[in-house]
């Protein structure tokens, strides 16, 4: 089975969405051709509700009190994650960024000098950061595993490192910031599983786009943000802890009281599920958006999303490509809802300012996002539009004559 089964190809059927209805649901679909879910999906009214509907009951009654009263919803936000990537609540934690979910699942593994962190060449920025921080810090070396010559992971060769380096984990970022790149984690996940090594996986850009079955995956961790795909609020993100690490006793470096209990004064015990993973203070207002915000994407249904929203960015691709001075840099044989492209002889910002005074939001990355992927792309910078489900054709028309006819204007 190629990865293409855990993601795309999934023999469930999926009913025609209602784009006209998804849109009277999505404020600012009338306002901006949002072409930047890859940085922040746009808000739907019921995830808008349900935070405004929590701080007024704080206004009114208490901080503490409205958490209280609330807490059979807040309940709802694990429950709903859980739906949403095959697993129990137990099994979610909280976390205020993807970041920091990934930061806080690092911690957890007691490194040691010459133990190895295996990885992609096209994982996300910070948690290359990371693993060179873990490296200054405790001396562990990182391996980059190849690429195929189409682009994405050569999992053969990956395997074969993990086979001779045994290492201590292994990560990779599903789809990355910048480019449009679905890498193959199940299949990466097999050889984790056969091998009996740690394996955590960031999901960032695919959960909301594509269905997530953990098991199927076969990873350890997992760690996401609410606010691209999955369009629910800023501040907001998930970390998933299997059995597995809960069982081996894993625990983040910084356990606090929710984490644990203080069972006697020089002794504590750390929490049964990946509450562990978590903190006391929580935004409630904002976990109750991305319940809201996790139940929507599954009532629109994430099969008939995935579907689509690549769907959309492969038109956007193909009719990019046919521009000239445009160079589409997607590459991979799995190619999601991201598009990156260069502009011959614009200048980054000023390409995106000129879109963004036509109405079309977009982002723009940079060299130092993706120091291999450019490289070997040889780019200093692109610009990246990510369109979802609730964009239309129509925009997308929009977006490809603002495109051609800035093409000339060389700034
Ligand atoms: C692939 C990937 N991983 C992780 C992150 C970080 O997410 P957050 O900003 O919630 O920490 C991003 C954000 O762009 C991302 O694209």
């Amino acid at each position: 089975m190629t990865d293409n089964d855990s993601t795309t190809a999934k023999s469930r059927e999926a009913l025609p969405l209602d784009i006209a209805a998804l849109r009277a649901d999505t404020p600012g679909a009338s306002k901006v051709v949002h072409f930047n879910n890859a940085g922040c999906g746009l808000l739907a009214t019921p995830v808008l509700k349900a935070m405004l509907d929590h701080l007024n009951l704080e206004v009114e009654i208490g901080g503490y009190e409205a958490s209280a009263a609330r807490a059979d919803e807040v309940r709802h936000f694990y429950t709903e994650v859980a739906a949403l990537i095959n697993t129990t609540a137990e099994n979610v934690a909280f976390a205020g960024s993807a970041t920091h979910a990934f930061a806080t699942a690092l911690s957890a593994i007691p490194f040691e000098p010459g133990d190895v962190i295996l990885t992609t060449r096209n994982d996300f920025i910070s948690n290359q950061i990371a693993f060179l921080s873990l490296r200054k810090r405790f001396g562990v070396r990182i391996v980059h595993a190849p690429d195929t010559p189409e682009g994405g992971v050569d999992v053969a060769a990956m395997a074969e490192l993990m086979r001779t380096h045994r290492p201590r984990l292994v990560s990779a970022t599903h789809i990355p910031t910048n480019s449009g790149l679905v890498q193959p984690i199940a299949e990466i996940g097999r050889h984790c599983r056969a091998l009996d090594l740690l394996y955590l996986v960031d999901a960032c850009q695919s959960v909301g786009q594509y269905p997530i079955d953990v098991d199927e995956i076969g990873c350890d961790l997992l760690t996401a943000t609410c606010r691209k795909f999955l369009r629910g609020p800023r501040g907001s993100g998930f970390l998933y802890v299997s059995d597995r690490v809960l069982r081996a006793g894993y625990e983040p470096l910084f356990v606090d009281m929710h984490g644990a209990r203080w069972t006697a004064p020089d002794q504590y015990q750390p929490a049964r599920t990946a509450a562990r993973f978590e903190e006391w203070e929580f935004p409630y207002a904002t976990v109750l958006g991305c319940a809201a915000a996790v139940r929507y994407a599954r009532q629109v249904g994430i099969d008939a999303v995935a579907r689509r929203s690549p769907a959309l960015a492969g038109t956007l691709r193909q009719e990019l490509a046919g521009i000239p001075g445009i160079r589409v840099l997607d590459r991979g044989r799995q190619l999601g809802a991201i598009v990156t492209f260069t502009v011959d002889g614009w200048q980054p910002q000023p390409f995106k300012a000129a879109l963004d005074a036509q109405g079309i939001n977009s982002a723009l990355s940079l060299r130092e996002f993706a120091q291999f992927d450019f490289t070997d792309k040889a780019v200093d910078w692109c610009l990246r539009l990510s369109p979802h489900y609730y964009n239309t054709e129509e925009e997308l028309g929009r977006v490809v004559a603002a495109v051609a006819g800035l093409r000339g204007d060389r700034r």
